[in-house]
């Protein structure tokens, strides 16, 4: 597949640290186009520059919309590496037939990150903790009106230098447990990363920010009782006897950090499960003593630990240190990330600087 580029002629300026999450954004884009009559056509690389869309485009009255999210990373030889594209690829793929859009194929969004990520290879960052993120997105972008599945769509992807999420490694969160508001239901949207998820689940959060929280615990959307996720991660439970993440069964986006987890703490010969989980069960465990460690996992802060974690009036408060296992599994990923511990499980993809 050949990917055509045209470089951008007025490149920006480089930002200064800090960088934030999400604030800046690079030289370039990837967009590629799909109809029915011929598929998916004209990739290309481009300046960085808004999209021309029709207002009638489908994405912005029904959300026909996903994305993606993932980070290359540079190691201290400045070899470029990406982490996991192909388990991305794969989601995005799924999902998007669930919002009745046409799969990208997993070539296309291989080679188009690839290709972007090359052109664009200056704006990784070299600190330890920063990275280059990057949101491939697809959208329905026929203009029309009426209320049936887009003809027309178009991929593109854009990249942000991005620091740490936490200067200093892992910083612990305060969490609220949301029994109000709902983020998914059986047979909704919950597993796949539509955007619709993320504005349902803005107001929680927006409402708890107020009250010290960082993000809230969601619950299910029928007994309000079984955990799903914490903010936009999946969440983990440290038992004095076994470990615990919400069994995946529709409502809860499949992480791939949470997969991570799950493999790194089988290979420590750790008793890990994926099952159904209440915050009745954690609570009374805490009374008990035997719940020490919460977590949350995702691409951009990697592993947040849970300082605190409230529900009702009950404050159930964690302690972190190097010896947690969040801190284990943190340092272990992101060493992995960054080159200071050998790749073993195949989870970086070398970025290849031959020119197509
Ligand atoms: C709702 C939600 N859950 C979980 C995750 C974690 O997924 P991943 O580990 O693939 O980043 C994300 C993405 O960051 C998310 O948006």
């Amino acid at each position: 597949m050949i990917i055509p580029v045209t470089k951008n002629q007025h490149p920006k300026e480089k930002p200064q640290m800090p960088l934030g999450f999400g604030r800046y954004f690079t030289d370039h884009m990837f967009v590629a186009h799909f109809t029915r009559a011929k598929g998916w056509h004209d990739p290309k690389v481009v300046p960085y520059a808004p999209l021309p869309m029709d207002p009638a485009a489908a994405v912005f009255h029904y959300a026909q919309s996903m994305f993606e999210g993932l980070k290359a990373f540079r190691h201290k030889n400045n070899e470029i590496v990406i982490f996991r594209p192909e388990f991305n690829a794969q989601r995005m793929a799924k999902g998007a037939l669930r919002l009745c859009m046409p799969e990208v194929p997993q070539e296309l969004f291989l080679k188009g990150i690839e290709t972007l990520v090359a052109v664009d290879s200056a704006w990784v960052p070299k600190e330890k903790g920063s990275s280059l993120y990057i949101r491939p997105t697809l959208i329905g972008s026929e203009a029309f009106l009426g209320v049936r599945p887009a003809d027309e769509y178009t991929f593109f992807v854009i990249l942000s230098p991005v620091a740490g999420y936490y200067s200093a490694g892992s910083k612990p969160v305060k969490i609220w447990v949301e029994k109000n508001q709902i983020r998914a239901a059986r047979g909704g949207l919950g597993e796949v990363k539509a955007a619709a998820n993320y504005v349902s689940a803005l107001q929680a959060a927006t409402l708890a920010r107020p009250k010290g929280f960082d993000q809230v615990l969601w619950l299910d959307a029928v007994h309000k009782s079984y955990i799903e996720e914490v903010g936009t991660m999946n969440v983990f439970f440290v038992f004095k006897n076994e470990i615990v993440t919400p069994a995946l069964q529709g409502t809860i986006l499949p992480g791939g950090l949470r997969e991570c987890c799950l493999e790194l703490l089988k290979s420590w010969g750790k008793p890990v499960r994926e099952r159904a989980i209440t915050i009745e069960e954690v609570a009374k465990a805490h009374v008990q003593g035997e719940l020490l460690e919460v977590f949350g996992t995702g691409t951009a802060a990697v592993i947040s630990p849970v300082g605190e974690l409230v529900y009702e009036d009950n404050a159930m408060k964690f302690k972190y240190d190097d010896n947690s296992i969040s801190h284990q599994l943190y340092k272990e990923i992101t060493d992995i990330q960054y080159g200071e511990k050998p790749d073993t499980r195949n989870w970086l993809r070398r970025l290849s600087f031959e020119k197509s």
